[in-house]
């Protein structure tokens, strides 16, 4: 009967980025728990099975695969994104209750508390369920994007904020470090006229990696081009960026 089950922050989607404890829990695992993308998607379910054969290097292992829904869209965002994780918590639950393991791992990209719904949702059904669970941090593709792109990501005596594009869309100045995640929207360009630098990349820790750097009103339109032509080849496109005040 499963007892405990740990989130393990996999870092943005290469094994050189495990850390050592992640490493070394995966070594100890034998079933984990991997959300199934389907279509462009897909390749975010390969490269964590990739991690998995890196670490297991021959040995067996199991893998459930969650067949977690695509968020709908719909004008209710908030409400929206509640329909979506109860959808995900039901399959999750299912999932859960036919484990015969004592243990569980469930593979969550870059860091569990950035930006992801699993801890919630399983705050929720730990507690229905009486099963303990640990949290495993991983490296955030933020995190990656400063040291690659050689940039500190905070100013002296400032804050450094982490935005969406949803609340980033409300400031009208940017006065201090902000790293946006999750942007479709190139948010960025409402802000080209704000004495700015951008710190951009793509698929970072990856091999397909590619990264700009400029001042945002140069660069604003190459990064948008570059960005349809990414989506265009690859389908998908996994972005990060870091807004700075020009000094
Ligand atoms: C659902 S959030 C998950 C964030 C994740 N927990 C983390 O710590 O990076 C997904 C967003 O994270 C960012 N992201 C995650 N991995 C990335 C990568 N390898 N390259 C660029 N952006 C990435 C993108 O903004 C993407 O839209």
């Amino acid at each position: 009967m499963l007892k405990k089950l740990y989130l393990i922050g996999i870092g943005p989607g290469d094994p050189k980025y495990l850390t050592l404890e992640a490493k070394s829990l995966i070594e100890k695992l034998n079933l984990f728990l991997i959300p199934e993308k389907k279509g462009k998607k897909e390749e975010l379910t390969k490269k964590r099975i990739e991690i998995l054969e890196v670490v297991k290097g021959g040995k067996t292992y199991q893998c459930i695969y969650l067949p977690f829904p695509e968020r709908k869209r719909g004008i209710n965002y908030r409400e929206k994104v509640k329909e979506w994780r109860k959808e995900k918590a039901e399959i999750l639950r299912e999932a859960l209750l036919h484990i015969q393991e004592e243990e569980v791992g469930f593979l969550i990209w870059g860091d569990p508390t950035l930006y992801d719904g699993h801890l919630d949702i399983l705050h929720e059904i730990a507690e229905e369920m009486k099963l303990s669970f640990e949290v495993i941090p991983g490296l955030s593709s933020f995190q990656v994007l400063g040291a690659k792109m050689k940039v500190s990501l905070t100013d002296l005596a400032t804050p450094l904020t982490l935005h969406t594009p949803r609340s980033l869309r409300n400031a009208k100045e940017i006065k201090h470090p902000v790293v946006v995640f999750l942007d479709n929207y190139e948010t960025f360009s409402l802000f080209k006229d704000q004495p700015l630098k951008i710190y951009w990349g793509a698929y970072v820790g990856g091999k397909e990696e590619i990264f700009k750097s400029g001042t945002l009103k140069d660069i604003s339109e190459e990064i948008k081009n570059l960005r349809k032509e990414l989506k265009k080849n690859k389908g998908y496109l996994m972005e990060i960026y870091l807004l700075k005040p020009e000094r």
